[in-house]
């Protein structure tokens, strides 16, 4: 499996599985980087990085293929995620999820992210309520990954 940067032809049927808002996806875009996971000529997974301060990168949305999922890729996004921002300079590397989004936190620690915050009510602006394990999605809980 290879990991690549693109500029064009984004994925957006697997972004939209991370963030169910276009609006938003279209603007990180913009000034982010997009980067897919390819195999066998087929994007398995997605990831888009922003820089969000000096020396801060933001992880704004992560997809794997429905049918791959739980087989290593999402992590391995995450690691390439890190060496990247890394290797641009960043000391801190963010990402936000759901409060409802239990595999994901599980996974992001798993990564070494640490809870810093909590946004309450981000997700309370979206035209539909989102349910994850039975859970309305409400509020985002950032975490930050840190070298230090
Ligand atoms: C989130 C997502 C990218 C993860 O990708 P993935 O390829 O399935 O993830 P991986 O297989 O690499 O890793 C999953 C890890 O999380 C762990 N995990 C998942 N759910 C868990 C849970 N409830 N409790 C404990 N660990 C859990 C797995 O055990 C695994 O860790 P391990 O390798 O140490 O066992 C994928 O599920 C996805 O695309 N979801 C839809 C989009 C989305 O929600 N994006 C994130 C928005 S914030």
């Amino acid at each position: 499996m290879k990991i690549m940067q693109i500029n064009k032809g984004f994925p957006y049927d697997l972004l939209l599985e991370a963030d169910p808002s276009l609006d938003h996806i279209e603007r990180y875009l913009k000034v982010g980087s997009c980067y897919i996971a390819v195999e066998e000529q087929e994007v398995m997974g997605v990831y888009v990085l922003v820089e969000k301060e000096e020396e801060i990168m933001e992880i704004m949305n992560i997809a794997v293929r429905e049918d791959r999922r739980g087989k290593g890729i999402g992590k391995k996004l995450i690691h390439d995620a890190i060496q990247r921002s890394e290797a641009l300079g960043a000391t801190k590397i963010e990402i936000g999820t759901g409060n409802s989004s239990l595999d994901q936190l599980a996974l992001y620690q798993k990564c070494h992210f640490r809870i810093i915050d909590i946004i309450e009510g981000f997700f309370d602006s979206y035209p539909e309520t989102i349910i994850e394990n039975g859970i309305p999605c409400r509020d985002m809980i950032r975490l930050s990954y840190s070298k230090i």
